[in-house]
């Protein structure tokens, strides 16, 4: 496992820390299992026949020939079959497994995938937040996956594989996380030039901590007053939402509580100020090819959209 670079590594898909991810393992685990038999038999049986019918001394120059062996033929027949019924059947049944409608009581949340960020909507909760979605350890979550523009692919290694967000359509994970912790995660299918950027955290909460963060992400903001007038006055509000102001653009991340998450554009950056003001005087060289333009913005600007940013709490 070393060799095809999937040792334990903190993104090991083997380590899962839900219920979705432990199904689909138990899956690999009953084929690695039934492949390594069968790689024993047929190497055993190999060396076998290599020893024992190898060539002496007196042997004539052509070996006996045989014709068919209807035993051997029947047995080499069956015991594939048999293997394959094995091996589908626990497949069949994680399919629907995975696929069954989630519990009615489930925490609904919907991830929108854009070039190159993630949306993530809590409906119930009447939240938007964007490349950090935190969900409550124990319970069930029904993720929506959805795309505004081409094809993403949701992929937290450690929560489980790998499905797709198809604009126009909707796919869906239902899974119950089991272990509190952050666990990365990264767009999964090529979707133009910053797909490798395309990264996102997963946090697991205890639920008592899910509760405090949900509240505090359903308030409205209370942005600082001279940071708000620099927002629209660089027409930050053309793409930004702050939720309990006019700002109410729907192009880029919603920016209500930036100030609460751990990271910026796309997980690619810890959210502080250096990396920050280096986001906003240059945009594409940090994430090349985003929407996000480079605004010119004069040094008095800057500190002044940093102090927003940084107070929207
Ligand atoms: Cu989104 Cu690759």
């Amino acid at each position: 496992m070393g060799l095809a670079g999937c040792g334990l590594s903190d993104d090991a898909t083997i380590r899962p820390i839900s219920d979705f991810g432990r199904q689909t393992q138990a899956l690999y685990e009953t084929v690695f299992w039934w492949t390594l038999g069968i790689f024993v038999v047929v190497e055993l049986l190999l060396v076998f026949a290599l020893w024992r019918y190898r060539r002496r001394v007196n042997d004539p120059e052509v070996p006996e020939q045989i014709h068919g062996h209807t035993w051997l033929e029947i047995g080499w027949t069956l015991a594939p079959a048999v293997i394959l019924l094995a091996i589908a059947i626990p497949t069949m049944s994680t399919i629907f497994r995975q696929q069954a409608p989630p519990p009615i009581d489930a925490l609904q949340v919907t991830a929108v995938g854009h070039q190159w960020w993630w949306e993530f909507i809590y409906p119930d909760l009447g939240f938007t937040t964007a490349n950090e979605i935190h969900v409550p350890r124990g319970r069930t979550v029904n993720l929506t996956l959805t795309s505004g523009d081409v094809i993403h692919s949701f992929w937290v290694p450690r929560l489980g594989g790998k499905r797709d967000l198809n604009p126009g359509s909707e796919n869906t994970i239902v899974f119950t996380a089991d272990s509190v912790g952050v666990f990365e995660g990264q767009c999964a299918e090529f979707c133009g030039t910053s797909h490798a950027n395309m990264r996102m955290k997963l946090f697991v909460d205890e639920p008592s901590d899910f509760e405090a963060w949900a509240n505090l992400q359903a308030r409205p903001a209370r942005p600082d007053s001279a940071g708000y007038q620099t927002f629209l006055a660089s027409g930050c509000a053309a793409c930004h939402a702050i939720d309990g102001t006019p700002a109410q653009g729907k192009v880029g991340p919603n920016l209500t509580h930036f100030g609460s998450r751990s990271t910026f554009a796309s997980g690619l950056l810890p959210n502080e100020r250096e990396p920050l003001a280096g986001w906003l005087r240059n945009p594409d060289s940090v994430k090349p090819g985003a929407l996000m333009p480079d605004l010119n913005l004069s040094e008095a600007r800057l500190s002044s959209l940093l102090r927003l940013l940084e107070g929207l709490r």
